[in-house]
Order: C-alpha cells, then sequence, then structure tokens
C-alpha cells in the first residue's frame, strides 16, 4: 500500500521564499553572475528613450519576448508577452529575427535556443535570471532516480514528463526516455498522453503542478501519488511504494507560489465576501483545492478579461502580474487583490530591469553580441524531441 504524501511534508515557505524586491536574493539560483559589461544607472532619466532607440536601430533583426511576471518597465518593450507555453511557441515564429531578447528566465531561454533556427541567437539580459525550482533538479539527480526506477524493476513502464521549468539538460533526458514536456497550460494533455504511452508517470520538477494535475484533472487520489526526495537514499521511498505508485512526483516546488497557503485562502474569503479565487497551478494542493478557479498566467489573464463589471477576484501567482491587471481592470469596476498579505516577486524574474535590457539592446546594436544562451547540439537533439513532443499535443 502507498503512503499518501502530503504537502504539508515538505513546502513551508522557507526564509527564501519571500524575496523582497532587491533586499534578498535565492542564492541557489541567482549564481551572483556580474554584468559583463557597464550598467547604464538606474537613475538615468533617458532609459526608455535609450532603449526604443536601440531597438529601432535594430529593426527586425529582434524580436523582443517577455514573460508576464516581468516588471512593467521591461514588458512595455515586449513584441511579445506569454506564458511559458505561448512563448516557446511564439519564440519560433520569427524565423528573420536574428536576436531573440528573452525577458523571463534561464530555462525559457534555452527553450527558445532548442526551438529556434541556428543562426538565430537568443539573450537573456541578465544571466542571473535562473529559477530555484529548475535548479531542484539537477542530471545526476535525475540520472540516478532512473537507475532507483531501474532496481525496482519499474522504469520500463515509466514515462517522463517535465515541466518547462527545467533545464534543458532535463528536458533532454525526457527526451531520450520516451517523454514529453508540458506547461501550466497544458499539463493535463501531457499526462493523458502519458499514460497512453506507459504506466506510470515520473513528472520533474514541479511536485504541486504534478499532483494538482493528477487529482484535480486526471481523477488519481492522493495515494497514487510519491513523493522522490533526491536528497534521501532511493528518494526516500521503498521499491514497493515505487511500484505501486501511478505519479512519481520530484521533489520540487516554486518559493513563490509556495508562499500562498489555505489561511490566504480562508482570510481572503472572510474580508472580500463573494471574492472569486484564481490560483496557479504551482500553489501547494490545498490552495488549488480550496480555490474557486486555477490556471497558467495566460488562463488567469483570460479570465479576468472575461469576469464581468463589479467582481472580485484574489489572485495567487506573482505579484509584477497581479499588479498590472489590477491597474488595467480596475476602470472596468473589477477589484482585483493579491491573494497573500505579504508581497511576493519572483526575484529572479525581476532581475531582468531596464538597465539590463538597455545595455542588452544598445550592444546588439553596436554589433556586440552578449549573454547569448547556447544549448550543446548533443543536449539540443533529445530536448527538441520533447518539446517537440510537447508543441503536438492536443
Ligand atoms: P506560466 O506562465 O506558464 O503559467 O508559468 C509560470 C511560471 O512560473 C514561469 O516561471
Ligand atoms: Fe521559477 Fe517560481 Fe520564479 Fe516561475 S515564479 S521563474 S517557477 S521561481
Amino acid at each position: 500500500m502507498t503512503t499518501a504524501q502530503t504537502t504539508e511534508l515538505d513546502v513551508q515557505p522557507s526564509p527564501l521564499a519571500l524575496l523582497l524586491l532587491g533586499r534578498e536574493a535565492d542564492p541557489r539560483s541567482e549564481r551572483g553572475v556580474e554584468c559583463p559589461g557597464d550598467l547604464p544607472s538606474p537613475s538615468d532619466p533617458d532609459l526608455v528613450e535609450r532603449a526604443r532607440a536601440a531597438k529601432e536601430k535594430l529593426g527586425d533583426k529582434v524580436f523582443v519576448l517577455g514573460h508576464h511576471y516581468q516588471r512593467d518597465e521591461v514588458i512595455q518593450f515586449a513584441d511579445v508577452t506569454g506564458d511559458s507555453f505561448k512563448l516557446a511557441r511564439d519564440a519560433a515564429a520569427r524565423p528573420e529575427a536574428e536576436y531573440i531578447v528573452f525577458c523571463g528566465v534561464h530555462f525559457m531561454a534555452e527553450s527558445a535556443d532548442i526551438l529556434t533556427s541556428d543562426d538565430q541567437k537568443v539573450v537573456l539580459p541578465d544571466l542571473a535570471a535562473g529559477c530555484s525550482m529548475a535548479d531542484m533538479a539537477t542530471a545526476e539527480q535525475v540520472a540516478e532516480c532512473w537507475d532507483v526506477l531501474t532496481e525496482a524493476g519499474i522504469a520500463e513502464q515509466v514515462v517522463p514528463v517535465s515541466y518547462m521549468n527545467s533545464s534543458a539538460d532535463i528536458k533532454a533526458f525526457t527526451g531520450k526516455h520516451g517523454g514529453t514536456i508540458c506547461t501550466s497550460s497544458n499539463a493535463k494533455n501531457a499526462l493523458e498522453w502519458a499514460f497512453e504511452q506507459g504506466e506510470k508517470v515520473l513528472f520533474l520538477p514541479d511536485q504541486h503542478l504534478g499532483r494538482n494535475t493528477a487529482v484535480r484533472d486526471m481523477g488519481l487520489s492522493l495515494e497514487d501519488c510519491v513523493l522522490y526526495n533526491p536528497h534521501k537514499p532511493n528518494g526516500g521511498l521503498t521499491a514497493e511504494q515505487l511500484r505501486d505508485a501511478k505519479m512519481i512526483l520530484w521533489r520540487g516546488h516554486c518559493s513563490v507560489h509556495g508562499r500562498f497557503s489555505l489561511e490566504s485562502v480562508e482570510d481572503v474569503r472572510a474580508r472580500i465576501p463573494g471574492v472569486n479565487v484564481l490560483v496557479h497551478p504551482e500553489c501547494r494542493h490545498e490552495v488549488v483545492a480550496a480555490a474557486d478557479y486555477v490556471g497558467s498566467t495566460e488562463y488567469i489573464i483570460k479570465a479576468l478579461e472575461a469576469a464581468p463589471a463589479g467582481s472580485k477576484w484574489a489572485i495567487g501567482t506573482e505579484l509584477n502580474l497581479v499588479r498590472r491587471l489590477a491597474n488595467r481592470f480596475a476602470p472596468e469596476g473589477k477589484e482585483i487583490v493579491f491573494l497573500d498579505k505579504t508581497v511576493c516577486f519572483c526575484s529572479t524574474m525581476n532581475r531582468i530591469d531596464l538597465p539590463h535590457l538597455v545595455w542588452t539592446l544598445e550592444s546588439l546594436a553596436a554589433g556586440k553580441l552578449v549573454n547569448r544562451i547556447e544549448v550543446d547540439p548533443e543536449t539540443e537533439k533529445y530536448a527538441k524531441l520533447a518539446l517537440e513532443r510537447m508543441l503536438a499535443l492536443p
């Protein structure tokens, strides 16, 4: 009999979870990479004009992608904004652009490099813009996990499904072992596909997206899920537990979404009668279970666009996006608040600021390629296989 793995077990908001702008950092993800050039001063009053002029000079040679969690000062220069899925698809949509400037985090830029042609160069304005969740699964740990599954005699029944928020190495592992990538907007389709290919899924690295999709969308129970802890021998699981499980969840999480608790939901319902609670599926299972709606950043935007005037919403996702939506929809009489009482940005997304964008665009306009993200050909080959399986999902 498999033991139910509840979310209380592991993810308590850590001190690192509260990443106040400029005051704290997650050292696992922000590797202290210094900008290799001269960054303009943040107080330069001409930054907006400089970014505009450099982008104009580059013309069709540059295509700027912006994830919804980016700062307003950056997102205003994006040619396309979107969630992880939309940006992966759109990255390949401008084959004439020599430079793809990715205003997002490292794993997104890697995916863009994999999906674009070899002569297109993907640039990340600050190389320290990583993702602490993606860092929670390393290639060595995942290879060791596969050995554990092989020893338990189940590797052949297991299909890996890896969240977009993972390194190119993990995507390559996934492609090599017959699996697919997913994002928060197609995780259900990915799991349906995976369960047609095999009997079990190894879901990397976000336990919450894996558990929430399995239980909410696929009708599996919490008892069908086990939690593989890469820091424990054999993942902290017995061979019997692995053989009984349908979903083997990697013990990774997002420190930003891990911030929201059941208490935040109960508290906002008490404070704002009639409020609709809408959260991202990277939130813990008990938060998702208590919410009214669950979806990716793109889903959240569409839900608010369709909401009637006078409706009230508490949103459980990154603050840059929630603040932008609150400002955008206030004139339509839609009241939008942040689900938690405490301010919470994604510190690594916030690394991309206007000075870094100006420095990047001006360097490119001067013919100097900076901060290129390039995945090696062997990794790219298998990672692309996994990404293309995702793009082919219904
Ligand atoms: P989506 O934009 O795909 O919803 O993902 C959120 C996220 O955490 C990106 O890092
Ligand atoms: Fe990673 Fe979470 Fe930031 Fe997304 S919000 S980039 S998952 S740390």
